[in-house]
């Protein structure tokens, strides 16, 4: 088994710092809550927040599915915010959306926090698998129905430290 390369550390790279032009654009002479999503965004979020030029508070959370209520969208939050997020400008940050479930779940437990407004980066989405409709305001890349490692996502709990998103390939 090999890793094939699906993307790029150039192509990532590149996209985010248009994304994050993209970003400082939208919300020009307002402060942004950045809410990173552990812990797949992690290197995303850092290298997404280095893109963007207007001030940004950084907060983690951490989120996992009940086994076996996937269908209800029941999530525990096992890492939540530390500061209120009430009449803030919050950006969540993704790896990646596949059902959809996590994201839309979250965002329904953000929004009942009352933020002035709440918008969604990701990086990946895939839409063959999508069930649950979000709107990804900031999207980096969208990709084919594969599982995909590195750049922050994992098998089993490995690979998240390779610098390019990549599949596996039997050659
Ligand atoms: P969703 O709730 O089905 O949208 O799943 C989102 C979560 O599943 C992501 O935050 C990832 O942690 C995980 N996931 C989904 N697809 C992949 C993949 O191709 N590689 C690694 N993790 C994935």
């Amino acid at each position: 088994m090999a890793v094939e390369v699906m993307i790029s550390e150039e192509e990532i790279s590149k996209r985010i710092s248009e994304l994050g032009a993209k970003i400082t654009n939208d919300y020009a002479g307002e402060e942004l809550v950045v809410v990173g999503v552990l812990n797949g965004a992690f290197m995303f979020v850092a290298d997404l927040i280095r893109k963007i030029n207007v001030p940004v508070r950084l907060e983690f959370m951490a989120v996992a599915s009940y086994s076996g209520t996937e269908s209800t969208g029941e999530i525990k939050v096992n890492l939540d915010l530390k500061e209120s997020i009430r009449g803030k400008n919050v950006l969540v940050v993704e790896d990646i959306v596949d059902t959809g479930l996590t994201i839309k779940t979250l965002r329904g437990i953000l929004q009942q926090k009352g933020p002035k407004s709440l918008r969604l980066a990701s990086l990946l989405y895939k839409p063959a698998r999508n069930i649950h409709k979000v709107e990804i305001d900031y999207l980096a890349f969208e990709i084919e129905d594969r599982f995909v490692i590195g750049y922050g996502l994992d098998f089993d709990g490995k690979y998240r430290e390779l610098p390019y998103i990549g599949v596996y390939s039997h050659g």
